[in-house]
């Protein structure tokens, strides 16, 4: 039931702090500190071993993807590919025994995905999965794999599968770089103690949503909007931007930000809005300078910042707080503000979001 939220999506949107708190349950130990996988025990000495590592998945899924791939390679030096499972499953790729490839999927019955998965598996790759729904397809066919313990998931458009499979991929990238001796014990353990504060993080976020109310009721009547970040905010303004086109049917794109100048600032007016995710981390200098060139073309800028930081007051035309983090875990709090400004901006559009028009909850069918 929906309880006291007038739709599923945002009593989902809400449930995060307590579906990654379930999904840590028996793999974060912050009083050691250290990470348990234990759906992986068995073929963690083939993945520390593996070449390479292909991550394949589908919407939002895909975005999840991404971000574990700049966790991966950052922290556990392998190479790391994402492939949209529709690409991948056609297009001949060159796949081995020394390849790990991970299929992840909300649903576990993505047609697509378990195609993939079984190309992969039949081209000899270790198959495994991240998947939400116990007994499904994609969890009965992988090798093994790891649960997010989102819960039932009813929206159509995806909030709380989506943290769930990033922090699972998060655990898995910290395990991964521990295991290989790529990450120092004290960056490491750091981490660990971090992550568990996120829950947490994500509870002040969620205080705020009458804000971010007040953010969509200036901009619910717009066509277009863009999305940037950098470094793993770019695939969260990938998921912001999927999530406001599924529930608010208006078009939107996400975009690394440095890749603005290369076509996409040709949109700026000063009926774009544009949603900047830029916390206080490496690349807040080169993101400020993103907003300048937004704001000198006439945009309206809505930044996402770090909880305090002033910097942008004056410069951006809206600013929603989010609290300080490791860089690291910013995806799992980034991306809240923007599922709560897609679900306000639907609603305020009357928009039915939970049933979507011409989507499925599943894509079972090619
Ligand atoms: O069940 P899956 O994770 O395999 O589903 C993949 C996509 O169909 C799904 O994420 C879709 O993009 C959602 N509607 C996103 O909100």
């Amino acid at each position: 039931s929906k309880g006291d939220f007038e739709h599923f999506m945002l009593k989902e949107i809400f449930e995060q702090p307590q579906t990654i708190e379930e999904t840590f349950k028996g793999r974060l130990k912050p009083e050691y500190p250290d990470i348990v996988l234990g759906g992986l025990l068995n073929v963690f000495p083939k993945i520390t071993a593996a070449g390479r590592i292909i991550i394949v998945g589908c919407g939002t899924s895909w975005h999840a993807a991404l971000i574990g791939e700049y966790l991966m390679e950052e922290y556990a030096r392998v190479p790391v590919e994402v492939e949209y499972a529709s690409e991948f499953r056609y297009r001949n790729p060159v796949l081995g025994k020394n390849d790990v490839v991970i299929l992840i999927s909300q649903s576990g019955e993505t047609a697509d995905t378990l195609a993939a998965l079984r190309m992969a598996k039949e081209r000899g790759a270790t198959v495994l999965g991240i998947c939400n729904v116990v007994g499904s397809t994609l969890a009965r066919e992988t090798e093994a794999g790891v649960f997010t313990h989102a819960g039932v998931e009813i929206g159509v458009a995806s909030t709380k599968a989506f943290t769930a499979q990033v922090t699972v991929l998060t655990l898995f990238a910290l395990k991964l770089a521990k295991t290989k001796g790529t990450v120092s014990t004290e960056e490491y353990q750091a981490l660990v103690k971090e992550l568990a504060e996120i829950p947490a993080k994500g509870r002040a976020i969620l205080q705020n949503s009458n804000h971010i109310k007040q953010v969509a009721e200036k901009y619910k009547d717009v066509v277009n909007a863009l999305y940037l970040g950098r470094g793993t905010l770019f695939p969260v303004a990938m998921e912001g931007a999927l999530k406001l086109k599924e529930i608010s049917y208006i078009h939107a794109e996400g975009y690394a930000a440095g890749e603005m100048k290369h076509g996409p600032i040709a949109l700026v007016d000063d009926n774009l809005p544009v949603i900047v995710v830029a916390p206080h981390d490496a690349y807040y200098e080169k993101i400020v300078s993103n907003i300048q060139e937004v704001k000198a073309r006439k945009g309206n800028v809505i930044a996402i910042v770090t909880e305090g930081d002033t910097g942008l007051m004056g410069m951006a035309n809206d600013i929603i707080e989010i609290p300080k983090s490791h860089p690291a875990l910013a995806p799992l709090l980034a991306v809240i503000p923007l599922q709560l400004l897609a679900y306000h901006m639907a609603v305020l559009r009357g928009c039915d979001v939970d049933q979507p028009r011409n989507l499925a909850k599943s894509v079972t069918v090619e």
